[in-house]
């Protein structure tokens, strides 16, 4: 029985200054209410004309929150009556979100802002089995792994009871001297090992950096579209998140010099932009660090992937033009695997102590075990070697997917940011929804990322991101065929 009565939601507060896009909170405060039970199964929603009008803002924005809602399956529109609260089909993200739900129901003051703040920022899949086209993932079935055993097991043996007690903040001495060695020669960071922290993967460097520099309010500056993982971490701490469009030569600086105020920090991905995998052109290099100078503020340069760049050579670290503005994020998630929890961040000098006091405020050190091995891995000159393989995997299975998806899709779709050969885009043609798209490839078992997700302004074009640097040619051929069974309707229809 279909309830009659319009639901709309009773407590709704948008917030036009937050940097959440108003699409993104009216899609969440639904996606909230319907996980909560506060909205029951076949409740039938106001109309987006009703509601553009009740909450002033264009029907534009109703329209791609519900769009998405019905993508993720927890809507669904029956022609001619109206839309309804489906429920009973929770999408693959929401493994995490039943959490958040449960946060949902504690009383109002339980939670602190910075986590209320956190629960309603977009975030990434969190726990990610290797199936087609999961991204993110690096070929963790390649892994070397009886190898990995036998150094942390000789590692261990070697330990003394003094490596037992805390360690330093920044991590440990010789690991420190080889991360600053390796980002030396290979990204032309300009460091030394006084400078480098280790970290629990970027997210946490992120974390530190949001914690560490910004109050609430402070107006940071992001591209748009951008990675989600930086986002939560600035809306954490309650920054102001301002985004700057991406050309083919990257952020693009002259607008963002327009930003109605100048920014405390300013996140970007220079050598393959998240996600559309963009190199920042040198004269946009120069001009960001300019505009930074002038502001003034801070630069965090994430070089999540650059290991695995196989197309061209990346350019050098922005970092090393402007060391004593630029932060630099690295992680061994991609080139190692993500369960190792392994990332370092690059400071300016007089940024080191500052962070090492937050350091101890947060988790006293990284794990001295884990260091001692990755260390070891890497001044043996097996780091070298696994990443010499992998490079010849990625082009392999790169070279699968491209000769699939043109089979299955001839020139439907438009591939692009195939430089690194563990994910890629494809663009749908313009009339197609993409959370439409990838939630029908979801319901046939493939993940796919709809581009949308990564805008903070509704995306001109939808595309989906795909991950296959950690899936077999078979899979990735398997997935391919799949996808296009999914999401042939809408093709066909487009
Ligand atoms: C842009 C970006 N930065 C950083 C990371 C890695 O995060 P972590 O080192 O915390 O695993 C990712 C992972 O997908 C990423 O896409």
């Amino acid at each position: 029985m279909k309830t009659r009565l319009r639901t709309a939601l009773p407590t709704l507060a948008l917030d036009r200054d937050s940097g959440i896009p108003i699409y993104r909170q009216l899609y969440e405060a639904y996606r909230q209410a319907i996980l909560a039970g506060q909205l029951r199964k076949d409740a039938q929603l106001s109309s987006t004309r009703e509601l553009a009008i009740e909450l002033r803002i264009s029907r534009h924005s109703v329209m791609n929150a519900f769009d998405q809602l019905l993508a993720e399956g927890y809507i669904r529109g029956d022609p001619g009556s109206g839309t309804f609260v489906q429920a009973g089909f929770l999408g693959d993200t929401d493994l995490h979100d039943k959490g958040k739900s449960r946060c949902q129901e504690l009383p109002g003051d339980v939670l602190s802002r910075e986590a209320i703040r956190i629960a309603k920022a977009p975030h990434m899949p969190a726990s990610s089995p290797p199936i087609p086209f999961r991204r993110g993932l690096p070929a963790v079935d390649k892994f070397p792994l009886a190898l990995w055993s036998r150094i942390v097991a000789s590692c261990c043996r070697k330990m003394r009871s003094g490596d037992l007690n805390y360690t330093e903040p920044q991590g440990s001495v010789a690991f420190r001297r080889t991360i600053a060695e390796y980002l030396r020669n290979l990204r032309a960071v300009k460091c030394e090992p006084e400078q480098v922290f280790v970290v629990s993967g970027s997210q946490q460097g992120l974390q530190l950096i949001a914690h560490t520099l910004l109050n609430e309010g402070d107006p940071v500056c992001m591209e748009d579209p951008g990675y989600p993982g930086a986002r939560s971490a600035f809306l954490g701490v309650g920054a102001n998140v301002l985004t700057v469009p991406i050309d083919d030569e990257g952020m693009e600086v002259n607008k963002a010099t327009q930003l109605p105020r100048m920014p405390k920090l300013i996140y970007v991905t220079p050598s393959h932009q998240f996600p559309l995998g963009v190199t920042m052109s040198l004269g946009r290099r120069l001009s960001l660090l300019d505009w930074a100078e002038q502001s003034p503020a801070w630069v965090v340069e994430d070089d999540y992937d650059s290991e695995f760049r196989f197309v061209s050579r990346p350019l050098s670290s922005l970092q090393g033009l402007s060391p004593d503005r630029v932060i630099y994020v690295g992680t061994f998630s991609k080139a190692m695997f993500p369960s190792l929890r392994l990332g370092y961040v690059v400071l300016p000098k007089n940024l080191v102590r500052a962070f090492s006091d937050s350091r101890r405020s947060n988790d006293f050190c990284a794990p001295f075990l884990t260091q001692a091995a990755m260390n070891e891995f890497i001044v043996e000159g097996h780091f070298a070697r696994h990443l010499r393989r992998m490079r010849v995997l990625y082009a392999e299975r790169q070279s699968a997917m491209l000769i699939a998806l043109r089979r299955e899709f001839g020139n439907y779709l438009q591939i692009s940011n195939t430089d690194t050969g563990m994910d890629l885009v494809v663009w749908l043609p313009a009339s197609i929804s993409d959370t439409k798209a990838s939630h029908l490839a979801s319901r046939a078992g493939i993940l796919t990322m709809p581009m949308s997700f990564f805008y903070s302004t509704p995306s001109k074009r939808g595309g989906l991101f795909l991950g296959f640097g950690a899936i077999s040619q078979n899979q990735i051929r398997e997935g391919v065929k799949k996808l296009r069974r999914a999401i042939h309707p809408l093709l066909s229809h487009g």
